[in-house]
């Protein structure tokens, strides 16, 4: 694989590979640190995503800097990253096909970014990437390795907005995702 992020970047810019190039605004490439250990994965962008083209500008982004902030990390240091990179109308769940068509560019990202650390945000993301059954409620913050990556999951924003009870169990996740990135600091 020889792509730069630029390549990737400019594929998925003019992408048609499935039918939300018909209804999106701008597709939302993922945004950060390209040197980043911890590489964070959402579902698809939403509303404000799709109009700006940056992940998590809305709502959602709010909650993940305050949960980034109070284990002392900061969107500078990670990289963000959608399943798909289109909004879907109406924030429905992606389709089998659109998740398809769309995860060669989160290969590539993957693949140049060497993540030391995974972190999937809600249930799409956690199925996609790490185990087709994945339950977020039983299994947020469990840990599985694959490679040289520690892969885990936790609560979406987006169902921290729906129910706020679920901000204190994904502050606690994030605090361990920030106490294990502290161990690969020195290796990366
Ligand atoms: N929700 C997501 O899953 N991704 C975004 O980029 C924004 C909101």
């Amino acid at each position: 694989m020889k792509y730069t992020w630029n390549d990737i970047e400019q594929h998925v810019a003019v992408c048609t590979q499935c039918t939300l190039s018909q209804t999106r605004h701008r597709p939302v490439m993922g945004r950060g640190n390209h040197q980043a250990a911890l590489m964070l994965i959402a579902e698809a962008p939403g509303v404000q995503e799709d109009q700006q083209g940056i992940p998590f500008v809305g709502s959602s982004g709010e909650i993940l800097d305050k949960l980034l902030q109070d284990c002392g990390l900061d969107r500078k240091e990670i990289y963000i990253t959608n399943i798909i990179k289109c909004h879907p109308p109406g924030n429905r769940d992606p389709e089998e096909g659109e998740k398809e068509a769309c995860f060669p560019y989160l290969k590539y990202e993957t693949f140049l970014l060497k993540p030391k650390i995974i972190v999937c945000l809600g249930r799409v993301a956690a199925q996609r990437i790490i185990s087709p059954d994945f339950k977020i409620t039983r299994q947020h913050g469990t840990w599985t390795y694959h490679k040289n990556c520690a892969l885990t999951a936790t609560y979406h924003p987006s169902a921290i907005l729906r129910d706020s009870s679920k901000y204190e169990l994904t502050k606690m996740d994030f605090r361990e995702i920030a106490r294990k990135l502290t161990e690969y600091k020195d290796v990366k």
